[in-house]
């Protein structure tokens, strides 16, 4: 069987996790890395087992090597369309990380690319991969609390003494709307939760926002606290509460921060309890319905596990010539929904999609 060689542009902190899938599956190999840190990319490089002349700091000249089928990009988010763009005019599919670029003019001539060339262009996303998610998802499609109605998802940055290391470079692009697009909860990160709205309930068609700042450094704000409120077709809602709190302690292995969310159904009601780290001591998904609560812990909660799932679904789309989740095409929706919280939050209006 011919395997999926895969290269990596960007060998930033989230390229770890990224990594994990394509290192343990035998169907795929990774075979050259670029960062403009050459440093960075060597330590990454040499980790993954790569010989020198595969280790790049232009990523043009990783380009140019015709034995590459898939490129991932972690770039900077502004980065993104430009390095899609390349990287399918030297003829490779593109795992593209989330949010795809930074208007939807940009996300079209991505998809467009990638359709005349007959290449895949896949969203990176791997929230809806996360096992707990995963789990609350086939209990609804197995119609166990009915029909959903709304959704719920709640969001808790603070701190944590157990977090992995953010360099300072990863938290600048950030914090600098010009390079991250908009704000890191509600637009960067948000991107992940507007993606679990549309994974569970479809596309929205309405959303109103109020994005709050938070000052972090001098000059530097958060957007948060934020609500934002969603509304589906059929008379369903959604909603988003991202918060962050200086002074909240949080155990994670990776980001100081806690997610969870809550879906009603027409007989029931699911909980995903637990995100990148554990606030409550509760197992990782609950269900009540019938005048009972069951719980469901057998499943991984590591939050790895997201992206394992995540590019391990990849490897099986690409073998089986099935189209990836997030496709191109999805991705823009999500972006569109990420952009229409921030047009509403400026302009104080609900802005129709
Ligand atoms: N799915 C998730 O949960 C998740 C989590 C974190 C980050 N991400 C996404 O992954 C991407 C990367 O994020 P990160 O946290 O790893 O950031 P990072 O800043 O740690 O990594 C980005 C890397 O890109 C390199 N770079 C910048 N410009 C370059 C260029 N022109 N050529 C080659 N390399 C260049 C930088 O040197 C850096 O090492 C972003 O799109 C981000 O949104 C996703």
């Amino acid at each position: 069987m011919d395997k999926l060689t895969v290269a990596f542009i960007g060998t930033g902190r989230i390229s770890d996790l990224h990594a994990l899938a394509y290192l343990d599956d035998e169907r795929a190999d990774i075979v050259a890395v670029c960062d403009r840190n050459r440093e960075l990319a060597r330590m990454r490089g040499r980790q993954w087992g790569l010989p020198e002349e595969r280790i790049f700091s232009d990523y043009h000249q990783l380009l140019a090597l015709p034995d590459i089928d898939l490129v991932e990009i972690l770039l900077p988010h502004h980065l993104h369309y430009q390095a899609t763009l390349d990287a399918i005019a030297a003829g490779k599919h593109v795992s593209v990380q989330k949010p795809m670029a930074l208007t939807i003019a940009e996300a079209d001539a991505m998809v467009a690319a990638a359709r005349d060339a007959g290449l895949i262009l896949k969203v990176y996303e791997n929230f809806i991969f996360y096992p707990p998610v995963q789990r609350a998802k086939s209990l609804i499609d197995n119609g166990e609390i009915g029909d959903p109605l709304t959704i719920r998802v709640k969001s808790n940055s603070g701190i944590s003494p157990t977090e992995w290391t953010v360099p300072a470079s990863a938290r600048a692009w950030r914090l600098n709307p010009e390079e991250c697009g908009g704000g890191p909860l509600v637009f960067d990160d948000g991107h992940h939760k507007f993606a679990l709205g549309w994974h569970f309930m479809g596309k929205a068609e309405e959303v109103h926002a109020w994005i709050g700042r938070t000052e972090v450094e001098p000059g530097a704000y958060l957007d948060a606290p934020a609500i934002v409120s969603w509304k589906f077709p059929g008379n369903r809602f959604g909603s988003l509460e991202a918060v962050f709190s200086p002074e909240l302690a949080l155990d994670t292995a990776h980001y100081a921060q806690d997610d969870r969310i809550e879906i009603t159904g027409s007989k029931g009601v699911i909980w995903v309890t637990r995100g990148h780290g554990k606030m409550m001591d509760v197992p990782p998904v609950v269900m009540y319905k019938d005048r009972q609560t069951r719980s469901f812990s057998d499943m991984p909660v590591g939050w790895e596990h997201s992206f394992i799932n995540s590019s391990r679904h990849f490897i099986d789309a690409y073998f089986a010539g099935e189209p990836p989740q997030l496709t191109g095409e999805e991705g823009r929706e999500v972006l569109r929904f990420a952009l229409a919280a921030q047009e509403s939050a400026r302009s104080g209006r609900a802005v129709k999609l």
